[in-house]
């Protein structure tokens, strides 16, 4: 079977398991040098100096809407085309989601939907980059600028994506990033938040663990320096062990990205003419990463059979969030763009383990269903 997720690991294991080894003897495997290291490398490869190295994407959501002042009463426009993790954050702080519609050729929040939805008690949007795809960041954070709001992006799918020649990573306010297991590349389990301004980003390192403010030391009463909280905040700090298999994949990155984009290019090439899969649209300024690569089929349950009796792994991957009993009482009326896009959407394997022979098979085998 050709999988639709698979782990990164370097082909030569030892790249990752020697730092390893000697992180692990050293004594120290908590948050430490190491840490700081991924932190300046990730900072480095997305230009933006705000970075913050946490345990997960899901961390870095709950810390943005911390950070954005969202709590009871407050509502957050954000896409349920997305994983629950996007949302579940959102109901912990007490505020209420409020689903936006979908572009239904992308995927993504629509921003037109997004001025629909604008009310007293608005006060973020939060926009998911659907499969790695950019969404239309100047408009929405115009948006944000003419209501006073915040933008957080879930970046979870994103790394690498290209967004008016900058990296995604750089055009909101805050901007959630995800290592987890099955991600561009990983830390086993990890996240980033990135923050627009100094200001949050040194909230962001205080509130990761337990609100204490590492530069601020005093002394105690035997003479020994110790922290001061300033805030109560949460343990999501990213550890040393985690940063260590970061180092060891991140030179792989770009060719992971590019991989992936080589895939979805040949998939566009010879899915394109095809009368029964329609491909997403994709603006020139908007350049995915590629974590998904998703079509729409009319038949699709069929459809992902047929692929899997091929031999091939084919997923919808994220049920819509309001399709969820915990959304169950949040107005999901009117999303036309969404119900086209979830009834239809299909993503077919395209990370860098998708080979030459992987992907020929794929498109005839798609050819001779979906001519
Ligand atoms: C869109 C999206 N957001 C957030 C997350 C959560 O990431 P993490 O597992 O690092 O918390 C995921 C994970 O798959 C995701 O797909």
């Amino acid at each position: 079977m050709i999988p639709m997720h698979k782990v990164f690991m370097p082909d030569n294991i030892d790249e990752v398991m020697e730092p390893l080894r000697k992180v692990i003897e050293s004594g120290w495997i908590g948050e430490g040098p190491k840490v700081l290291e991924f932190e300046k490398q990730i900072s480095d490869y997305i230009g933006n100096p705000h970075v913050t190295a946490l345990n997960s994407c899901t961390s870095a959501l709950q810390l943005a809407l911390r950070l954005c002042g969202v709590g009871i009463g407050d509502e957050v426009i954000t896409t349920p085309m997305t994983c629950m993790a996007t949302n579940e954050p959102i109901v912990l702080t007490g505020a209420t989601p409020v689903w936006s519609d979908v572009d239904p050729d992308t995927g993504n929040i629509d921003p037109e939907s997004i001025r629909q939805k604008i009310g007293v008690r608005t006060k973020v949007i939060l926009a998911v980059h659907w499969g790695g795809y950019p969404c239309d960041m100047d408009e929405i954070n115009q948006i944000a600028r003419e209501h006073g709001l915040k933008v957080i992006e879930d970046c979870a799918h994103a790394w690498g994506a290209v967004y008016r020649d900058k990296k995604i990573g750089n055009h909101s306010d805050f901007c959630c990033f995800s290592l987890q297991a099955i991600k561009h590349f990983t830390t086993g389990d990890g996240g980033v938040l990135m923050c627009k301004n100094e200001q949050d980003n040194q909230r962001s390192r205080s509130l990761k663990w337990f609100g204490i403010d590492r530069e601020q030391r005093r002394e105690n009463r035997f003479g020994i320096a110790e922290w001061d909280i300033i805030e109560a905040g949460y343990k999501f700090h990213m550890n040393d062990i985690a940063a260590t298999i970061g180092l060891a994949q991140f030179p792989y990155l770009n060719e992971i990205v590019a991989k992936r984009r080589g895939n979805a290019a040949f998939y566009q090439e010879n899915l394109q003419s095809l009368q029964r899969v329609k491909l997403l649209t994709e603006a020139e300024d908007h350049i995915s990463s590629y974590w998904l690569f998703t079509i729409k089929v009319e038949d699709r349950v069929n459809f992902i059979r047929y692929l899997a009796q091929n031999g091939i792994a084919a997923s919808v991957v994220h049920a819509r969030s309001d399709s969820h009993t915990i959304f169950a009482n949040y107005n999901s009326s009117g999303l036309t763009g969404l119900d086209e896009f979830s009834e239809k959407m299909v993503c077919i394997p395209v990370g860098p383990w998708v080979n030459e022979e992987d992907r020929r098979k794929i498109v005839a085998v798609i050819r001779e269903q979906c001519w």
